[in-house]
């Protein structure tokens, strides 16, 4: 299987960043969610060069919901990254990690007023996604004494090649106002007293290995973006949101890079931004491209079932990484302490949760895998941590860091005491 090159193999044994995944296993226990911030790093400056090639003005806004660990989003900041944010959550973890807020925007497609209230109150531009959602927001800016300053989620309704459940500028999806009806909406920004519209927004989907899609998204916003300046509104962004994907199958899927993507996409800017006669910044929301193969989810065998497949059951499941259950996603798996070693037989690894689907991954080829062993998901880093839970009360596992071959807990492991730590004993009264 190939490897990026972050991940090597030696004596026999898998190592993330020049680290020995085994011996991390030993010394922080399983599961475990390894991360290289080195890795991080450098996929951020890749992604940015590639855009900033082009356009001078670009700012690369992660998205948080990929990774919410404060040691990578602090990584993120220190390279200068803003970020797209869905929660009052992300807002506060973004600000702690030291991004500044007029680097960030707020997205959602359900917003409540506290939620328009806090982003008013740091002075965070919303992606603001319906007109009730706006008319709110003219009133909570109203309160404050403040005006806020926005940008619309347009919807382009582009069918996009990937999972149904990520493609969210559909026709049918819920994110975003119909690109047909979006100047209405800035003519009604601009009617707004505490409302200043500056920007477009557009995000039409997860986990695309094709680059044309983006730079059709990209053709839809540039029209608005004329069709706005018509109106007299004086953007200041365009932001083109995220969504390139990354190989999971590493022999196999198209890996565009982010040179690829920019080739498609700025062409269809530039010209765009030339013919309105205007000079926004270009803003972009990668999270998966940016964090997906930094890294490894390790996780021990228990035991091996022969049935009427060859179950390797792991100490973690859908509760840790739900992706394979929740999307049908390939990981690749590696017996991480027999990494070279030729395969010999099909292992279906499965997890801990009473659930059939707990299963994270079906029918690979791989060396005997037996109990005690370690087995290394690979690219586990976007929408792995952040989307797990405590189902069957298990409390989530520890996350380590690695960085210039040193590592370091960037996250303890929960306890019991955790998992039951806000529960509270009903006092009925009769
Ligand atoms: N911007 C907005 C407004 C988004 O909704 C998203 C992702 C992104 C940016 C970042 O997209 P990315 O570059 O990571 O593709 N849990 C799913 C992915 C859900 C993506 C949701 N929105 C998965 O595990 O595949």
């Amino acid at each position: 299987m190939k490897l990026p090159s972050h991940l090597t193999v030696r004596d026999s044994r898998l190592h993330l960043g020049g680290v020995d995944c085994v011996s991390l296993a030993e010394e922080y226990g399983t599961p475990l969610y390894v991360t290289d911030l080195d890795r991080v790093t450098g996929n951020f400056r890749r992604f940015h060069a590639a855009l900033a090639a082009h356009y001078p003005d670009v700012q690369v806004l992660f998205a948080a919901k990929a990774n919410g660990n404060l040691a990578v989003i602090r990584a993120l900041a220190a390279e200068g990254a803003g970020a797209d944010v869905f929660s009052p959550g992300e807002l506060e973890l973004a600000i702690r990690a030291g991004m500044k807020p007029e680097r960030l925007l707020f997205n959602g497609s359900s917003k409540s007023r506290a939620d328009l209230a806090l982003a008013v109150e740091k002075g965070v531009r919303v992606s603001v996604d319906s007109l009730d959602e706006l008319h709110q927001l003219d009133a909570v800016a109203g309160e404050a004494g403040k005006t806020a300053e926005i940008a619309f989620r347009v919807n382009p309704a582009l069918e996009v090649p990937t999972h149904p459940k990520i493609a969210t500028g559909l026709a049918t999806s819920k994110f975003g106002i119909p690109a047909q009806e979006i100047i209405g909406a800035y003519r009604e920004a601009l009617a707004c007293e505490h409302i200043e519209p500056v920007g477009i927004h557009c995000h039409i989907g997860s986990q695309i290995l094709e680059v044309e899609p983006f730079a059709r998204s990209a053709e839809v916003m540039v029209r608005v973006a004329k069709e706005v300046t018509d109106l007299g509104v004086h953007l200041e962004f365009l932001d083109i949101g995220g969504g390139l994907g990354i190989p999971y199958h590493h022999d196999t899927d198209p890996a565009p890079t982010p040179a690829d993507y920019a080739a498609a996409v700025m062409p269809v800017f530039l010209k765009g931004i030339r013919e309105c006669g205007i000079d926004p910044a270009l803003w972009v929301e990668p999270g998966r491209w940016l964090v997906g193969d930094s890294s490894v989810l390790l996780t021990r065998v228990n035991s091996v079932k022969k049935a009427h497949k060859t179950f390797v059951n792991v100490d973690a499941g859908f509760n840790l990484l739900i992706r394979p259950a929740m999307y049908d996603s390939y990981h690749e798996v590696l017996v991480a302490d027999r990494a070279d070693l030729p395969a010999d037989g099909t292992y279906t690894v499965a997890g801990p949760i009473c659930e059939t689907g707990d299963i994270l991954a079906h029918d690979r080829a791989l060396p005997t895998p037996k109990a005690g062993d370690v087995i290394a998901v690979l690219d586990a880093g976007a929408y792995g941590y952040a989307m797990s839970s405590q189902y069957n009360s298990r409390p989530r596992c520890a996350e380590v860091a690695v960085s210039n071959g040193k590592h370091a807990l960037m996250r303890r492991a929960e306890t019991l005491d955790d998992v039951t730590a806000a529960m509270e004993t009903p006092a009925w009264k009769e």
